[in-house]
């Protein structure tokens, strides 16, 4: 790995999708969504019937679909057998659904193997939950972001539709559970990891931050 890597791991509603996004944007690196993905094979499996009550259902067909990620921070695209799936995978019932996806070890190690290798040679920030523990513990700079929970569901129900704050907290605590305490690559944060609370920060203070802590790094 030569190039710029740039992990940016935290809890869904910390702004790491937008403030990764923002870090590519302006130093000209690509972007990797890795939530994306594991919502991505979600969808799949949905679509294919599987039961997802059945870990071993799932591990059975988790290097079926053929998942192709885009890494353009300006449109980030992503298909899954040659379906565009960049709007269905943000539905209520493939984000109700994605914490026992992936939690599925097969699926992981799927997973792992293709984000190392769009990583492949560096210049790039990528967003998930175990960037910095698992994919890319060499990383230029691992950031862990966090926010109070009710930051973070204010946040997330401005992005979507139909929902309550109270709502929406209560289903992230949910996902939270689930993706902290899972046996494989739970979410946590990575040794050498600079933590950020991004609950008072606007989005413009917090891609600063990053691209100071990048300078001091690189
Ligand atoms: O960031 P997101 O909400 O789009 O992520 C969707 C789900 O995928 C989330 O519940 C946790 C899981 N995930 C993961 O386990 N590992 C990653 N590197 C990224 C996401």
């Amino acid at each position: 790995m030569t190039g710029l890597v740039v992990a940016m791991d935290g809890p869904s509603g910390s702004g790491k999708s937008s403030a990764s996004r923002g870090v590519a944007r302006a130093l000209g690196l690509r972007y990797l969504d890795t939530g994306a993905m594991y919502r991505a094979i979600t969808w799949w499996m949905l679509w294919k019937g599987v039961d997802l009550s059945d870990q071993a259902a799932i591990a059975s067909r988790a290097d079926e679909p053929v998942l192709v990620s885009g890494t353009d921070p300006e449109s980030p695209a992503i298909q899954v057998d040659g379906v565009d799936v960049a709007g269905p995978i943000r539905s209520q019932e493939v984000t109700a659904a994605v914490s026992l996806v992936a939690a599925v070890p097969e699926v992981r190690a799927r997973l792992v193997a293709l984000q190392r290798e769009i990583i492949g040679s560096g210049d790039i920030v990528v967003e998930g939950r175990d960037i910095g523990t698992v994919v890319a513990p060499d990383a230029t700079l691992k950031v862990y972001l966090t926010a109070s929970a009710e930051a973070r569901a204010t946040r997330r129900t401005a992005e979507l539709t139909g929902t309550s704050v109270e709502a929406q907290q209560a289903a992230m605590a949910r996902r939270d559970t689930l993706d902290s305490t899972r046996k494989t690559d739970p979410l946590s944060m990575a040794v050498g990891a600079v933590e950020l609370d991004t609950t008072a920060l606007n989005l413009d203070e917090v891609i600063a931050e990053v691209l100071r802590l990048i300078k001091e790094r690189a």
